[in-house]
């Protein structure tokens, strides 16, 4: 995995402007620069890109493997909440895409607290500011090293991990 793609939805572009004290005070290039630093450290490129467009990050998707990425960190702004278009385009690619949010979207107005996104994505990092960017990034890092939690659970019996010895009642 040397290649990951960051993609950022709508409003997304006003970072730093737009509601600080929901989304902080940080510009979308800061938190790009960052990130870039971040995959420098990892031994990554990272490619960040920003729509407004809903059939753009569809496209960009659709294009990810094709491009050589081994996986995207995606934050879907309020397309998140009903685009199942989006939704699709995850469901519909081989590489993995992990959900990020900025802020925590489970404990904001209704509306916020469903993802068309996260049923279909390798999981979702949401409410630690940029750093959510970060950890999507290492999130993907480390699904070359561990298998997916989903494949573990399902393991046969004997492979799985032995209880300790039952507690005694007293
Ligand atoms: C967001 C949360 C969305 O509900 C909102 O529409 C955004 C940003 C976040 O990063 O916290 O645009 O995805």
């Amino acid at each position: 995995m040397k290649r990951l793609l960051v993609l950022h939805g709508p409003n997304l572009n006003l970072l730093g402007t737009r509601e600080p004290e929901v989304y902080g005070a940080v510009s979308l290039p800061d938190v790009d620069r960052a990130l870039r630093e971040h995959g420098r450290r990892r031994g990554v490129i990272i490619d960040c890109r920003q729509s407004n467009l809903e059939g753009e990050l569809v496209t960009w998707l659709q294009g990810a493997e094709r491009e050589g990425y081994g996986g995207v960190v995606f934050n879907p702004g309020a397309f998140t909440h009903y685009s199942i278009a989006l939704r699709d385009a995850v469901a519909g690619i081989r590489v993995p895409v992990v959900e990020v949010h900025l802020s925590n979207i489970h404990g904001r107005e209704e509306f916020r607290r469903h993802s068309v996104i996260a049923a279909v994505s390798r999981g979702q990092i949401s409410g630690f500011g940029p750093e959510s960017y970060v950890l999507g990034v290492d999130a993907l890092l480390t699904l070359n090293t561990s298998p997916p939690a989903r494949a573990a659970a399902s393991a046969p019996r004997s492979r799985r991990p032995r209880k300790g010895p039952r507690a005694r009642r007293k």
